[in-house]
């Protein structure tokens, strides 16, 4: 039988998120924003939540729930503000989901148990200031030396860069397989901030996302040693591609929660708001961009609710994560753009939150893949140029935690 309804343990998680950024987050975001300032305070509070380990079991530290929560906590977190849904995307998605997948036990008892419990702040890197899109196109190197990998490279477009302790890295630990443009000639590591020759930096420049941190990262002769090799050597391209499965589900869901920061906008705003005698609620190009809003508020959510159900069950969600990161971002974007306009001259003013979730939705359009990159994989599938079967390394199904 299908069921639309969330559980009650989804239900529970939605409100406590609701009503913790509401209260700690919403009435401080127009400051953080306009001083571009990362709050690392928040980021305890979310661990006390649960939320840093909401989809890992608790044998491992986490909250021990199902993935459709954690698509629940990104809609409500983006709902206040985006830069609250990336640390969900990085350190859960794409950092902690991963290892729990493809980590060794020991690994993840060094690292994903202090993660879950949000001792400490992980995020991925693949990104590269001459390679976003085209992701073996990167050239960071880690050659074995002995015990270690020799770790050298620049990563670029890193949230959470100058503020996390851990990064789950790929890197080319076979140069000839990287002259080839091979895949197979790439690896994953986990690197800690404490390793000497690791550096980082803000990136000052970006006009959204402004109370999120975003960096880079720059690699110096970095030893890694050999144990911190994620799967095997040779993964490391699988192993990025299977952490965007998990990344863009919580963009795809933290999209969403934006369309209905938007819709409630707007929907405040058109009763208040008098034209020509009326409330601009009763003009029908405004119904129309609210209707519309909520047409893709509801259809964003069917979208993730689906890819979140396969990840429970375990079964490959490649091509439904995709798709449901690449309508929700770019209806988000529709959104952000309507509300501006419904709020007139006051949309463009900070004195309004639809001015910032304008800002905000155009990351997501470009970042865990632009929306080229889903256009095409999506007519991929269709034409049977690219494959969605299962990949044997699949997310651990969901198992209900006693
Ligand atoms: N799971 C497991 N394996 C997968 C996979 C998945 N989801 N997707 C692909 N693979 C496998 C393929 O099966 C293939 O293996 P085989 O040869 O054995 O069949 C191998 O990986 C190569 O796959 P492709 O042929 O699809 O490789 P491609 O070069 O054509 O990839 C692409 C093209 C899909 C566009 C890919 O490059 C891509 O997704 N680009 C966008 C990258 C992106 O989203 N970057 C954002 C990074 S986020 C970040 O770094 C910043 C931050 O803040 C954290």
């Amino acid at each position: 039988m299908i069921d639309f309804d969330l559980t009650e343990e989804h239900r529970l998680l939605e409100q406590t998120v609701k009503e913790w950024a509401g209260r700690e987050v919403a009435p401080r975001i127009k400051t953080l924003d306009r001083e571009h300032r990362f709050d690392r305070g928040l980021v305890p509070q979310m661990a006390a939540l649960g939320l840093l380990g909401v989809s890992v079991p608790a044998e491992y530290g986490g909250a021990g729930m199902d993935y459709v929560s954690l698509g629940v906590a990104s809609e409500e977190l983006e709902y206040v503000d985006t830069s609250l849904r990336v640390i969900l995307s990085v350190h859960v998605g794409l950092n902690c989901l991963s290892l729990l997948t493809w980590g060794t036990e020991a690994q993840k008892q060094q690292y994903l148990v202090p993660q879950a419990k949000g001792e400490k702040l992980a995020t991925f890197a693949l990104t590269e200031p001459s390679a976003g899109s085209d992701a073996r196109g990167i050239k960071s190197t880690a050659v074995k030396q002995g015990d270690h990998y020799l770790l050298n490279g620049e990563k670029m477009w890193i949230s959470l860069a100058d503020v996390c302790d851990h990064v789950l890295v790929i890197a080319w630990s076979d140069l000839e397989k990287m002259r080839q443009r091979d895949t197979s000639g790439l690896s994953a590591f986990f690197v800690e901030r404490a390793f000497k020759g690791f550096s980082s930096g803000t990136l000052t420049e970006k006009w959204g996302i402004l109370a999120g941190n975003t960096g880079y990262l720059k690699f110096d002769n970095v030893q890694v040693p050999a144990e911190n090799l994620v799967g095997r050597e040779g993964e490391g391209f699988k192993i990025a591609m299977f952490a965007l499965d998990q990344g863009r589900f919580t963009v795809a869901a933290g999209a969403t929660g934006l369309i209905k920061a938007c819709r409630d906008a707007s929907v405040k705003y058109a009763l208040e708001r008098e034209t020509f005698g009326v409330p601009i609620g009763e003009h029908q190009l405004v119904k129309e961009m609210i209707a519309r809003m909520e047409a893709d508020y509801q259809s964003t959510r069917l979208l993730w609710l689906r890819a979140g159900w396969l990840k429970n069950i375990g079964r490959r969600n490649t091509r439904e994560t995709g798709l449901a990161k690449w309508m929700a971002t770019i209806a988000s974007e529709r959104a952000a753009g309507d509300a501006v306009q419904i709020h007139g001259a006051n949309g463009y003013s900070d004195e309004y939150p639809v001015g910032r979730f304008y800002r905000n939705c155009k990351g997501a359009v470009i970042y865990e893949g632009t929306r080229e990159i889903h256009t095409i994989m999506q007519a991929d599938y269709l034409l049977g140029y690219r494959s969605d079967r299962p990949t044997r390394c699949e997310l651990p199904p969901y198992a209900p935690q006693p």
